[in-house]
């Protein structure tokens, strides 16, 4: 009944769902319909996920599907983002695609910035955005942009026009787009009728007149009223979900003239309650344009925070919220009583989510009002991330001054996030009335709002001194505000200085139970009232092993015991995904509750280790620190969620014969994927991946739990099972990044050289192995030369869902620490970063602490070239005299290098195979180990291809990767894919070429196809397989001795940004990366790794936090609270580059791994930050070293920014209070 996703997937399968909760924007479409009240065609995007079906009622949807094809011609939209690499796995695609087309069929010639504000509500894991932006560039007018976007620029010029050339791009013809429906326009004149349409347990009513809307209204008082679905929708499809509620009536009064007006009165702008946002939009913007401007200053507000209210899919469905316009405007309910009119004062909410609305009332209308003269008014918010997110904490502020004085006649202060709704300082306001706007007044609002917006130290939503402290600080900017515009009103202008595709013929869907602790009993017999029910799954329908893990030490069905939230007790197979929701809901399970472990702390105390506990020691320890100064610390770095916009899925074929079955995938491991759960040996289950929408590690080993689930189910019932997990539940199940916490010691000399370093590493590993024992000890040097080195891993075992490999794993977190310490005895020392870095770097020929010898050792290159690009020295200057400059913004700056070991360091894994048929025309189909997830493997093997046979790529072709033809295969991971499998392809290609030689030789100047005819007539086998693996890997923690890499990557970037002091906000002002990747095999790949890694590094220590109850339940299951970097977050100044002449002797045509390394130059920007709070703090008179965990969140940094506003909010004495979250 309600989203239009479930419509479109029965054959347009163009539209993906990504999260289902309006956050991603995988899901866009464009909606067109006929405006009887603007009377033309309105074209807009809307995301598939939230619009019901039953609003499409007179309206045209266009789906990617509509615009362009690869069969017939592809819309210069479609081919731009292609043919300028702007998709990777391709997931996102489809919606970005849409929001661009839209656009394009509104504005054909749009400017930068309409192009960077269409992607405000669309997210992209794989690209780092850069080279969308740069793809769509080519449609602007003025190149005017926000983003100034370049790679490899000034390196290497001509790798930049290589990358793509756009005079080859079809041009845009807006005169050849498909015309409005006709049968739709025809519509125009009829009289509208009301529309009811029935589903199985939920009716619509659209209704047309406003008599209509209140009759029924009062007729069903409960009845939801649904416009955008933008609200309804996403709580819908949370409490569908967790609480199976249902809304069995909805209204919509989208249609209605009265609910669409927009009025220009004596007092302000009154909009229909129908008015979405972007029509809101429009008119204030037009309102601000013509009238003076002191009448604007609410409008201009509303603008300022209309502009970072959701993305345009939202705004361009959803109307005016109360919580937005905080401002008191007044809004007209009406009923079959009458109309009458509210102020949106304290009185208008009556408790969280209710209003003095009544129940049998409807919203008419909603007035915002112009400002007088002498009045200010100024909206603030604070939010995870700056473009598409829900506040933390937002306040509208009003200040009416007396007649030509600063002395106060009326200010209104309200706050969002303080409270369960919306307040107002009361207390405050009445105490400032009658003041004189000056230094005082700030003073004494600060102490009286430090009091009055209090919070408990449990509040939900955690940050509580962050939120109190952003109350005062919003103040003080408003103070600020005001106070300029005061004395320009009374003196002129003045400045104030310091201030700052699966199938679709398969039937049966599943659904995953999704269960917290331990229980005793399960009853799924009520679920069997479930319509299109089928059966219910668990531990004793598993034909063959329960156990899986890398460690044997997990159960895919939990048996008694349930670990973590998210181990699966049973699933329900029904005949849609909808009913097999209800059904699993509807499953009684008994639970006896046990005391968990959650965190790395409560996993110290009770010494819950998964074994081994490795060690690395060097040198000796405790002689380095007799001779040296030394700090000690340490460091916490959250944990990450992979994202990938895709989610886990599985589709399961049984073929009916010898217990053969075929499984299609999203996996990154088609080896682990041979399910044994089944009983039958693996020569009956072929795994065929085709691609993934993204991976990075999260489906290298997780994945298996759910195929394992789907794989039993189709086996019970004989028929084909399919599931794709929904976002929450992904996220819940499948585990993430590991948190680490790591504690250091380390030794340096004056000069800031490092002699010695003692450090523990605690990672969350969650209930299982899995592959918790990484890499980090042996990147805990990140690129220096520690000559005493005693080191230890710890991975704690807790009743979390088992952490696993994400990009880097284990590498970044080890980098971390180091950068960590060495940002501090940077500052012991007084000496500048950069400096201490450099000279502890290591040189071609040293050892690292893992006793390998490093050659072609680049990263000194890559060191220089990035400080002479960045202009690192004059731009440090430059920095240093901006903080002089200003109190309340800060710029900060850093330059980290990365050095990162290439190879699994289990050595079997570092094998591979291909499999190259060539038929008799010539052409070839190639198959080797590695799976496509977006990282452009398959371009990589199939260029490797093309240059081991001589032959251009189009004669070759990659249908899949699937284990019954290449057997065996290791994980598409740990970097080296390219490296392996490449050369496994060159090796069945040079057996080929063998075979081939004789009759090259014979006829040397024939064409290929001469050739393989020729071969094929002599009987000579033109399939090969080929074989790599690679040479003498291998290292022994216990000895210190062997090699866990076959060589390294190297890369330096250089990241300037800028702190709002106030707020913790942050911009990401400039980036500058070199980066080695060898001889580079596809440049444009390369590079779209690099900003890929990057831009996912960006989330991981900046923004991305999750959040877990104390008793280990996971908060943060969606986009909507959790964050990933979007459009607006990439460095507006992205500059990268790949250093030349660097052959590598080691890998495939002399290239080098590239999709991880990268990753931890992020820690860059995380740094800048650092370096910019350090300013801040000296500011206010505290020079020491001081802790920053990651994510450098705006919690973070605002507590950080130690002054007279977060004096007067301190925190709660730890262990007197239950937190509402806890840090795991
Ligand atoms: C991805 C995403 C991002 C978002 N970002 C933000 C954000 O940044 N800031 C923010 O404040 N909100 C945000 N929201 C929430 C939501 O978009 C807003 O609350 C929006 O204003 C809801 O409008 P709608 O038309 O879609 O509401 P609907 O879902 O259609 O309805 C919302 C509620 O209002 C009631 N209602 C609607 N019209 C009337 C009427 N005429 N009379 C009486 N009751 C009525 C409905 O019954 C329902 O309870 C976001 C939502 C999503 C999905
Ligand atoms: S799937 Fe619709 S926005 Fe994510
Ligand atoms: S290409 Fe954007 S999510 Fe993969």
């Amino acid at each position: 009944m309600f989203s239009l996703i479930p419509v479109l997937s029965v054959g347009l399968c163009g539209t993906k769902l990504g999260c289902g909760e309006g956050g991603c924007g995988a899901c866009t479409v464009m909606i067109s319909k006929y405006d009887p009240f603007q009377k033309k065609i309105l074209h807009h995007t809307a995301n598939a996920c939230l619009f019901p079906i039953c609003a499409l009622h007179h309206v045209a949807v266009t789906t990617v599907e509509g615009i362009g094809n690869t069969k017939s011609r592809l819309h210069p939209a479609q081919e731009r983002i292609a043919k300028s690499h702007g998709s990777q796995c391709g997931f996102c695609t489809p919606g970005i695609v849409m929001s661009m087309y839209t656009l394009l069929r509104n504005k054909p010639k749009p400017k930068m910035e309409d192009i960077e504000d269409a992607f405000q509500g669309n997210l992209c894991r794989c690209t780092g955005y850069r080279p969308i932006l740069e793809g769509y560039r080519t449609f602007a007018v003025v190149s005017g942009f926000r983003q100034c976007l370049k790679h490899s620029g000034r390196l290497s010029p001509l790798l930049l026009l290589h990358l793509f050339d756009s005079s080859k791009f079809q041009p845009l013809d807006p005169t050849q787009e498909p015309i409005f429906p006709p049968e739709l326009m025809t519509q125009r004149n009829k009289e509208q009728k009301q529309v009811c349409f029935k589903g199985e347990r939920v009716m619509w009513i659209q209704p047309t007149t406003l008599q209509e809307l209140v009759a029924l209204k009062s007729q069903y008082p409960n009845a939801k009223l649904v416009v955008g679905n933008t609200e309804v929708g996403k709580e819908k499809s949370i409490e569908m979900r967790l609480k199976n509620m249902l809304y069995p009536v909805i209204l919509a009064p989208a249609w209605i003239p009265e609910m669409n007006a927009v009025q220009h009165t004596e007092t302000g702008v009154t909009f229909g309650a129908a008015c979405t946002l972007s029509s809101v939009e429009e008119v204030l913007r037009k309102a601000v344009a013509e009238l003076p401007s002191y009448k604007t200053e609410i409008f201009q507000a509303a603008l300022e925070q209309l502009r970072w209210f959701a993305g345009p899919q939202i705004r361009n469905v959803a109307v005016s919220d109360s919580g937005m316009l905080a401002h008191s405007p007044l809004i007209s309910p009406c009923s079959t009583e009458g109309k009458r009119t509210v102020t949106m004062d304290e009185k208008f909410f009556t408790g969280y989510r209710k209003t003095i609305v009544k129940p049998e009332e409807v919203l008419l209308s909603v007035e915002i009002p112009y400002s007088k003269e002498g009045e200010y008014f100024s909206a603030f918010k604070q939010a995870y991330r700056r473009e598409d997110d829900i506040a933390i904490v937002t306040c509208g502020m009003r200040v009416l001054f007396q007649h030509g004085t600063s002395r106060v006649q009326e200010v209104k202060l309200s706050y969002g996030g303080m409270a369960p709704t919306t307040i107002l300082a009361l207390k405050t306001c009445q105490e400032l009335t009658g003041r004189d706007w000056n230094e005082k007044l700030l003073q004494d609002a600060c102490r009286l709002l430090a009091g009055e917006m209090d919070l408990s130290p449990s509040a939900p939503g955690g940050m509580v001194e962050f939120r109190r402290t952003l109350t005062l600080s919003f103040f003080f900017k408003f103070y600020l505000t005001v106070l300029q515009k005061l004395s320009k009103h009374q003196n002129g202008p003045v400045s104030v200085a310091r201030e700052g595709s699966w199938g679709k013929s398969e039937l049966y869907i599943i659904t995953l139970l999704l269960l917290l602790s331990f229980y005793s009993s399960v009853d799924a017999s009520e679920a069997q009232s479930v319509p299109g029910f089928v059966c219910f799954v668990s531990a004793k329908d598993v034909p063959g092993s329960n156990i899986t893990g890398i460690a044997n030490d997990e159960t895919v069905f939990a048996e008694d015991v349930v670990t973590c939230v998210g181990h699966i007790i049973g699933a329900v197979i029904a005949d849609t995904q909808e009913h097999s929701r209800r059904a699993a809901k509807a499953v009684k399970i008994k639970y006896e509750e046990l005391k968990p472990i959650v965190t790395i702390q409560e996993a110290i105390e009770k010494q819950s280790f998964i074994k081994p506990i490795k060690r690395i020691k060097k040198g000796d320890v405790k002689k380095g620190f007799e001779e040296s100064d030394h700090v000690l610390e340490e460091m916490y770095i959250g944990g990450q969620e992979h994202f990938y916009l895709e989610t886990h899925c599985t589709l399961a074929v049984p073929k009916g014969e010898d217990g053969e079955m075929e499984l299609f995938v999203s996996t990154q491991n088609l080896m682990k994927t041979q399910v044994g759960s089944l009983g039958v040996p693996s020569n009956r289950i072929v795994v065929r991946v085709k691609r993934m929408g993204g991976g990075f590690g999260g489906k290298e080993t997780r994945n298996t739990i759910l195929t394992t689930v789907v794989a039993v189910a189709a086996f019970k019932i004989g028929r084909p099972v399919r599931c794709m997990l929904d976002r929450d539940e992904d996220m819940l199940i499948s585990g993430g990044r590991h948190p680490f916490l790591g504690r250091y010691k380390v030794g340096f000399m004056k000069n800031g050289k490092v002699k010695s370093l003692e450090v523990s590493y605690y990672s969350n590993g969650g209930n299982s192995a899995d592959l918790s024992h990484g890499v980090t000890l042996l990147h805990l040097d990140n690129s220096y030369n520690i000559p005493n080195v005693s080191s230890m891993g710890f991975v704690c075992k807790t009743n979390l869902s088992s952490n696993t490999a994400f990009r880097g794993f284990g590498g970044p977190q080890g980098m971390m620490i180091a950068e960590c310490w060495m940002s501090d005895l940077a500052r012991k020392c007084g000496l500048p970063p950069e400096e201490v870095r450099k000279i502890n770097l290591y040189h071609e020929g040293d050892l690292t602490h893992f006793n390998q010898k490093l050659e072609g050792f680049t990263l000194r290159r890559c060191w220089d070239e990035c400080l002479s690009s960045s202009n690192y020295h004059a731009r440090k200057k430059l920095i240093e005299e901006f903080n002089k400059q200003n109190r309340w913004k800060k710029r900060g700056m850093c330059i980290i290098p990365t050095k990162f070991g290439i190879s699994f360091t289990v050595p079997f894994l570092n094998q591979a195979g291909a499999l190259v048929h060539v038929y008799t025309d010539g052409s070839v189909l190639l198959t080797h180990g590695g799976t496509e997830m977006g990282q452009g493997l398959h371009t990589k093997m199939i260029q490797v291809a093309s240059r081991s046979l001589g032959i251009p790529t189009s004669k070759i072709y990659i249908s899949e990767t699937s284990t019954n033809t290449v057997p065996n295969t290791s994980p598409t991971a740990a970097s080296v894919s390219a490296d392996i499998n490449g050369m496994a392809v060159h090796n069945a290609c040079q057996t080929i070429l063998k075979r081939l030689e004789p009759i090259k030789q014979s006829n040397p100047k024939g064409s290929w196809e001469d050739w393989i005819k020729t071969a094929y007539e002599n009987c000579i086998s033109l399939s090969a397989t080929g074989f790599y693996r690679i040479p003498d890997v291998g290292y022994n923690f216990e000895t210190n001795e062997g090699k866990p890499f076959h060589y390294f990557s190297y890369g330096v970037a250089c990241s300037e940004v800028e702190i709002d002091c106030l707020t913790g906000d942050h911009k990401n002002v400039r980036t500058d990366v070199v980066m080695d990747v060898g001889t580079s095999l596809n440049p444009a790949i390369d590079i779209g790794q690099i900003e890929g890694a990057f831009v996912q590094g960006i989330g991981l220590f900046t923004m991305e936090e999750l959040r877990y109850s104390p008793e280990g339940n996971l908060y943060t299951r969606g986009p909507g609270m959790y964050k990933i970097p979007a459009f607006g977050d990439i460095p507006t100044e992205f500059y990268v580059s790949l250093l030349r002449d660097c052959p590598n002797s080691k890998a495939i045509y002399s290239s080098k791994a590239v999709g991880e390394p990268p990753l931890f130059l992020s820690a860059s920007v995380f740094y800048a930050i650092k370096d910019a709070i350090y300013s801040a703090r000296e500011d206010s008179g505290v020079t020491e070293p001081f802790r920053l965990d990651s994510p450098a969140t705006p919690e973070r940094i605002r507590n950080a920014c130690v002054d007279t506003f977060t004096k007067m909010c301190p925190s709660a004495e730890p262990g007197t209070f239950k937190p509402w979250s806890v840090r795991v």
